[in-house]
């Protein structure tokens, strides 16, 4: 999907080559032109309401060329009216052969930046559809959005600039999450993880069994050990030309479908195990968006990717197995597969001496009853890291809550038979999981965020969100500003030293 950015009065977005025009109509609209005054003549009728979200529509209206004209209700204007208004509006778009959509923006006052931003990406979520596995749907119509402003500037450019390649990353990450097990293999992940490698400044490295045992990798072994399919642990690195300094890492669990192994789960919504790559599927997303923005980052992405399956090799309750870094695990539940999968992870992520650690994964049932859909679980023992993703998180409406991590909660994690098991008790469970990655991310500033509530929806809307690339996305490049910043001030320094 294609976003441009054009200067332009409501009149003029009323003349464009489009199939529809959306305006957004939020309260401080001043226009006095004639679609003003119809908008103004069914706002007295009752028939165009301030609520946000209400749409007034027409069909072939004269003097308008777009086929369809929607004007919809958008509140003070801020990104979660848009995001409501968008939605709604949507409603009456669906369906419909609208491959280019001219939106404007009727405001007195220019959108600020995260309204724009999530225009866009509202708009790309209204109108996602997925086909990979669907012998005959319509794939998307929606090709083209031209976004008219009286006061078209710089900054509202390069907002809708990222905002798109938001959307791309986000967009690759439903595809991951979305498909089947049977069509997301660990080896089908790690061919998409070299597509990106193809790109400018990106690297991509494959292991496969041989390699991972040559590593010591004891606990991810453990893990793919029921599993026929072979496992893969995928390395993609980032590295702008311009960048210096030590690099993020992104950890994504991988885990490409999560039956419990031994320790199985019931029957009930087992197919949404096919999530459990949704962490994967955003690391992948993030280094989409990287390639389309090239900031000046270093930043490298780990998958460990496996199937968790039962079988006759495959692991059992009460197994101990020895991590990369050493330490023994009691593995009491076969289920708790991804601390398995990650902790093996952070260790390899050790060689590159990194500035900051971030692992992402579907990682428990505990953290979807203690946060519900609505935040992902944020985890660290850095204050810094963690209030940066906590405003990565608000500033790109994609949330997240800190949640504890004091040593007492890593008292059920204690084993007779191992350095540590590879589960707690049922309470807390989010935190002791959260305790057990801790134990192997302490040479580096750590984070850890559970999806496992917001990666996806359940029920009729059932699908993966994309979530948390955008948070992620908005904490590099915070990262990226802040650096380039940075290095400014030390080239001003030298010059003024000499
Ligand atoms: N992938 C699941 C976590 C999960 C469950 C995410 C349901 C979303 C919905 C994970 O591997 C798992 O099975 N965790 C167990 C841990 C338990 C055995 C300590 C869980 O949450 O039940
Ligand atoms: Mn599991
Ligand atoms: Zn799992």
């Amino acid at each position: 999907m294609k976003f441009e950015i054009r200067p332009a009065t409501l009149e003029q977005s009323a003349q464009g080559p489009q199939d529809a025009l959306l305006v957004l109509w939020p309260q401080d609209a001043k226009d006095k032109g004639p679609l003003a005054q119809w908008v103004e003549s069914a706002r007295r009728q009752g028939d165009f309401k301030t609520t946000t979200g209400s749409v007034l529509q027409s069909y072939g209206m004269p003097g308008v060329r777009p086929r369809h004209l929607l004007v919809v209700a958008a509140g003070h204007g801020q990104a979660a009216d848009v995001r409501k208004a968008v939605r709604s509006a949507w409603q009456s778009l669906k369906g419909l052969p609208v491959k280019k959509l001219a939106v404007h923006w009727a405001g007195a006052s220019a959108p600020t930046q995260p309204a724009l931003q999530a225009l866009c990406t509202e708009l790309a979520d209204a109108s996602y559809v997925y086909v990979s596995t669907l012998s005959k749907a319509e794939p998307r119509q929606l090709a083209q959005v031209s976004i008219g402003l009286g006061q078209a500037e710089p900054a509202h450019s390069a907002a809708v600039q990222q905002a798109q390649a938001l959307v791309r990353g986000v967009e690759l990450a439903k595809e991951w999450a979305n498909r089947p097990a049977n069509h997301a293999t660990p080896r089908l992940l790690a061919d998409a993880a070299r597509a990106l490698g193809k790109k400018p400044h990106i690297q991509c490295k494959v292991l496969g069994p041989r390699e991972v045992a040559r590593l010591g990798m004891g606990a991810f072994m453990a893990v793919a050990r029921g599993a026929v399919e072979p496992l893969r642990f995928i390395v993609l690195e980032y590295k702008a030309p311009q960048a210096s300094g030590a690099p993020t890492v992104l950890v994504g669990k991988g885990i490409t479908f999560d039956t419990g192994g031994i320790s199985m789960k019931p029957a009930a919504e087992m197919d949404e195990m096919k999530f459990d790559m949704s962490g994967a599927a955003s690391v992948l997303g993030v280094f989409e968006a990287l390639s389309e923005l090239r900031p000046a980052l270093h930043v490298v992405g780990l998958i460990p990717a496996t199937e968790n399956m039962p079988d006759g090799q495959a692991v059992k309750p009460g197994d101990v197995v020895t991590s990369m870094g050493g330490q023994t695990i009691e593995i009491l539940n076969t289920d708790a597969e991804g601390r398995l999968v990650l902790c093996d992870a952070l260790t390899y992520a050790e060689r590159y001496k990194p500035s900051a650690v971030i692992d992402i994964a579907t990682l428990t049932g505990a953290c979807v009853i203690a946060l519900g859909a609505v935040r992902s679980g944020l985890f660290s023992s850095d204050d810094a890291l963690a209030h940066a993703l906590h405003s990565a998180g608000e500033a790109s409406d994609d949330l997240c809550w800190r949640m504890p991590l004091d040593d007492t909660y890593a008292e059920g994690l204690k084993s007779r038979f191992a350095d540590v098991a590879n589960v707690g008790g049922r309470a807390g469970g989010a935190i002791t999981a959260a305790k057990f990655l801790q134990r192997f991310a302490s040479r580096f500033a750590w984070a850890h965020l559970d999806i496992a509530g917001t990666a996806w929806r359940s029920g009729a809307a059932k699908g993966a969100t994309g979530r948390p690339v955008g948070l992620l996305l908005q904490y590099l490049l915070t990262q990226a500003q802040a650096g380039t910043a940075a290095s400014k001030r030390t080239r001003k320094a030298t010059r003024q030293a000499r």
